[in-house]
């Protein structure tokens, strides 16, 4: 069995957290309207998003976010045409075939989250081989929510839990039941970011973004860029992360930080 890393819980125990955000959250979306606006079909906005992806991964990477996890298909995305679930579906076979190699050269690890069982068993068996590919990478994690839900996450992680642990089932806490989460490789994400306008979290991490900083832009996803980027963790940087705390209480944290920073300057 694999060994999963457990990572802090933000209800049970304060996470430690930095200037950069180490885990970003991203729903990508305006994709449509983007195309819109430009009198093209709606496709040509998600094609042109999937190099918007390129750039926020660059991105991340650059400014040492650790873990980007994007919202490519939500579980309700099924409720769409017909021929543009099929274009989506076929970009993420495109994805999976061009740029897998690519991110395992610039070691970046490779997830996919969400229910694959709805998926043509070729984008399952493409998936499962990058992740076995890139498993061993630990410079970025890269996460695609795929058919993925934040209720269905939840009821599936209960239900894995009762399976491999039925003497769990009258006694649990949030620590057995988070290693079952879809997510569960990485931390909870520090900066969610949605794009497009809407203020709405649309079923994506329901449990993961319990004290996640939420930054909504009305830029669309083709036209997010590493700017656009840069105003969101200036935002998240703006924010007092306080987990239920008062602000009073966070000061001698604060100066002690402070200190550090200036020791790190002073011996620079
Ligand atoms: C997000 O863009 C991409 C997916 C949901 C796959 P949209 O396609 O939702 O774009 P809008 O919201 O209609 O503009
Ligand atoms: C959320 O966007 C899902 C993804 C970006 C994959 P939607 O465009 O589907 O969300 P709603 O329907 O406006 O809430
Ligand atoms: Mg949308």
């Amino acid at each position: 069995m694999p060994v999963i890393p457990s990572f802090t819980s933000s209800t049970r125990e304060i996470p430690e957290s930095g200037i950069i955000p180490r885990h970003i959250a991203i729903i990508m979306d305006g994709n449509g309207r983007w195309a819109k606006k430009r009198f093209m079909p709606r496709v040509a906005g998600h094609k042109r998003g999937v190099e918007t992806v390129r750039t926020a991964i660059k991105a991340c990477i650059e400014r040492g976010v650790e873990y980007l996890t994007l919202f490519a298909f939500s579980s309700e995305n099924w409720r769409r045409p017909t021929d543009e679930v099929a274009f989506l579906m076929q970009l993420f076979i495109n994805m999976l075939e061009q740029e897998l190699s690519k991110l395992h050269e610039n070691g970046i690890r490779f997830k996919v989250i969400g229910d694959l069982s709805k998926f043509e068993p070729k984008i399952v068996e493409c998936v499962r081989n990058g992740e076995a590919l890139t498993a061993d990478n630990s410079r970025f994690t890269l996460t695609i929510a795929a058919n993925y839900g934040g209720r269905w996450d939840i009821m599936q992680a209960v239900r894995k839990m009762m399976d491999q642990c039925p003497q769990l089932a009258t006694c649990f806490d949030e620590k057995d039941l988070m290693q079952h989460f879809a997510l569960n490789h990485a931390p909870e994400p520090d900066l969610f970011i949605r794009t497009g306008g809407e203020k709405r979290i649309s079923n994506f991490l329901l449990w993961q973004l319990a004290y996640t900083e939420l930054y909504f832009t009305d830029t669309l996803w083709p036209d997010f860029d590493a700017r656009a980027l840069d105003l969101a963790i200036q935002s998240y940087q703006q924010r007092e992360r306080r987990f239920g705390r008062t602000s009073e209480q966070l000061q001698p944290a604060q100066s002690a930080h402070g200190e550090r920073e200036a020791a790190v300057k002073r011996t620079a």
